[in-house]
């Protein structure tokens, strides 16, 4: 038995009043698309299909081959839509779950049990169903005196009447294939010039096959998102139902309202968010952690028992046991190895700090590899830059840098070196060397450490 998702979202989403194709928009930090494809995947067996059209490519391009993309040119309505699904689908699939791509909540157990009701239906429909007081513009469900379902209506062309009914097309439909690519070519024209899908359960019910409905118990699974404001709704309910996941799976948020989590972040068990925090892309943090307020992470990988206060990080990984901030900025490629201690006003890009770097006050460290218990002093900066090429500094174990050193790169600092607050070193320095001045000179070996 197979069964294949068609996804539409070849629509040009007008009242999002944008250049962006609508499916493009973002909640929680994916674009819809994304959250309508994964709930197709969780409900189907074969690999979706993605009815593209207006801002085709964009669309295509995000997607890549987690999808068949087929295009619709021009748009004629969501029936001439899934008839450009035929050409690859027929004779291959047993099941078509139609579904648009604009309703970021509506899950994959929901799409699940649609499928598995058109299993069991003799007929060759299965529509879902909600029951809502706002009827936001969506099709009137008509049933039969027997309560069979006899027809949607659009509300464009409903009677006052038939305005009243408060039972909802949600847009999601299971399809006998064997059925339905003959149906899509009876659907007649529309007044408004289109091919409405949602005709077909008229012509099933005119060929006297039976239509089966499911309800959505949770209205707020299916809001579609057709302007800004409903995007904004959308918003607020995923992240509600993100920190809720959370909050279930052992997760401290001392104010859950102010806490923005990106779908696919995870976060470990013990770990207590703080106000004003965004976990945003691919971020994964560990047990036990500590963060925010007032924290950016993003795509980071955090191990357990951190503690990160007020700072931004960026494609950063922490080991376990890193205390950060105030203020600390983290970005691309910044390694911070276990138990680093990096205070406030440091910058931390594409470098290394070994185990125990201690980093306290205003520096910058930069295409750097800093050694296991090495102390970077108050204002050091790594000079990696000459105005056309970035250049990497080296800095051993146990060494410990002055206050407002320069270390102007390319450079290496042997292991338990020493420089003198101010210097500006600009040739290597051997180990166990005192290195002071501007440029820097070897006054004489430096004092052993833990007699290293
Ligand atoms: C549609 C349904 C309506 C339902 C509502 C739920 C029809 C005729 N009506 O109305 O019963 O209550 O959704 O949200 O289906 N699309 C295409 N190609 C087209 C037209 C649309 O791919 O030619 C896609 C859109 O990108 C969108 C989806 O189909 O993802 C729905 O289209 P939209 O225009 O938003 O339909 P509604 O008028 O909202
Ligand atoms: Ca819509």
């Amino acid at each position: 038995m197979k069964s294949t998702a068609v996804l539409l979202a070849a629509g040009q989403g007008t009242r999002m009043k944008s250049d962006q194709p609508k499916v493009l928009f973002s909640i929680a930090g994916w674009p819809l698309i994304r959250y309508a494809l994964v709930s197709a995947k969780d409900a189907s067996s074969e690999k979706p299909v993605v009815v593209v059209g207006h801002g085709a490519e964009a669309v295509q391009d995000y997607i890549g081959d987690s999808a068949r993309c087929v295009l619709q040119e021009p748009q004629l309505g969501t029936g001439h839509a899934v008839q450009q699904s035929e050409l690859i689908l027929r004779g291959k699939t047993d099941y078509v779950l139609v579904s648009y791509a604009d309703m970021p909540l509506l899950r994959g157990k929901t799409l699940k049990r649609l499928v598995d009701t058109q299993v069991r239906n003799s007929g060759p429909i299965t529509i879902l169903t909600v029951q809502a007081d706002d009827p936001r513009g969506f099709g009137r469900i008509l049933r039969k005196t027997d309560g069979t379902v006899r027809a949607i209506v659009e509300e464009t062309q409903a009677t006052t009447e038939e305005r009243l009914i408060r039972e909802l097309n949600v847009g999601a439909y299971c399809f006998a294939a064997a059925w339905l690519w003959d149906a899509l070519k009876r659907i007649p024209l529309s007044p408004k010039g289109e091919y409405f899908l949602t005709d077909t359960i008229g012509l099933a019910v005119a060929d006297n096959l039976p239509v089966e409905a499911i309800m959505v118990d949770n209205p707020a699974e299916v809001i579609g998102i057709n302007t800004r404001v409903h995007l904004a709704e959308a918003e607020t309910l995923m992240r509600r139902h993100i920190n809720q996941t959370c909050m279930s799976a052992g997760v401290t948020m001392i104010d859950p309202q102010s806490t923005y989590i990106e779908a696919g972040v995870t976060i470990g068990r013990d770990t207590v968010i703080w106000p004003n925090t965004y976990l945003q892309g691919y971020t994964q943090i560990g047990r036990r952690c500590n963060i925010g307020p007032n924290t950016i992470v993003r795509d980071t990988k955090i191990g357990s028992n951190c503690k990160v206060l007020a700072s931004v990080l960026e494609g950063a990984i922490l080991e376990d046991n890193v205390e950060m901030g105030p203020f600390a900025h983290l970005r691309k490629g910044a390694h911070l190895a276990r138990g680093v201690h990096m205070g406030n006003f440091g910058e931390v890009k594409d470098s290394y700090l070994g185990p125990g770097v201690k980093m306290g006050h205003f520096s910058y460290i930069g295409d750097a590899r800093v050694g296991a218990e090495t102390n970077i002093g108050a204002g050091t900066i790594t000079c990696n830059y000459d105005g056309e090429k970035k250049h990497s500094t080296e800095i051993g174990e146990k060494v410990f840098i002055g206050s407002d050193t320069m270390l102007v790169a390319p450079l290496k600092v042997g292991k338990r070196a020493r420089t003198g607050a101010g210097s500006v070193v600009t040739k290597d320095v051997p180990p166990d060397t005192l290195v002071v001045g501007m440029p820097a000179r070897a006054v004489r070996k430096s004092e052993k450490h833990d007699g290293g």
